[in-house]
């Protein structure tokens, strides 16, 4: 059974979708047994609470530095024993200090589909804001290994949604959430913890 350790920063809607998952019996081989909050008071932690795993709030702002804070989270993670790390609305940038301890066992959920609207500065509702701006007719979201690079890591899964003639910022989040992150993040961790994702080239290769 793999420890997965779920890092959050706000309302934690991923996060109850993987509860939800494990729930179901759908996250084969792993369970959830520690959230990690770079934000006091978020609502992510509630959820955590409320469903009985342990939450821990790891303030950024009480670190000097992204080298500091990741060491105290590399630190909170290795207490823990996380075999998957898992960013479901983790808007921290950390360290290569703690990618190159988790090569190919940290995991990030991203609201649009990768290479398009993505890197540095691309995160939450500004993502579907520059979406909408640059018109294109296709969406969605991309479950990838974080690694150094910015949303570069290979990808796992994506899915995909239209753009519709009225969306607004708020409207397209909320499809690309229920439609494609909540589905491909627990299919995802499930995938990984049953040891179904190889990667090769910098590539995924799922059996
Ligand atoms: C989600 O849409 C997630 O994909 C996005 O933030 C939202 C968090 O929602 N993450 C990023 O933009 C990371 N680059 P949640 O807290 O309700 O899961």
């Amino acid at each position: 059974m793999k420890n997965i350790v779920v890092l959050v920063s706000g309302g934690g809607t991923n996060l109850q979708a993987l509860i939800d998952a494990q729930r179901a019996g759908k996250i084969k081989n792993g369970k959830i047994t520690c959230v990690i909050s770079s934000k006091e008071g978020v609502f992510a932690l509630e959820r955590a609470k409320s469903n009985g795993i342990k939450a821990v709030v790891l303030p950024r702002k009480d670190y000097g530095d992204v080298i500091e804070y990741s060491k105290a989270m590399l630190e909170t993670l290795q207490s823990e024993k996380a075999d998957l790390v898992v960013y479901a609305g983790f808007m921290t940038i950390l360290d290569k200090l703690i990618t190159k301890e988790f090569v190919n066992k940290m995991m990030n959920v991203h609201p649009a589909l990768i290479p398009s609207f993505c890197g540095k500065g691309f995160y939450g509702l500004h993502v579907h804001e520059e979406v909408l701006k640059r018109g294109v007719k296709l969406t969605g979201a991309t479950v990838h290994f974080v690694n150094e690079v910015c949303d570069g890591g290979p990808i796992i899964l994506q899915k995909a949604v239209e753009i519709e003639n009225d969306d607004t910022p708020e409207i397209l989040q909320r499809r690309v959430m229920e439609q494609c992150e909540w589905k491909i993040l627990p299919q995802a961790v499930s995938l990984f913890c049953e040891g179904r994702i190889k990667v090769v080239d910098n590539k995924t290769v799922i059996s």
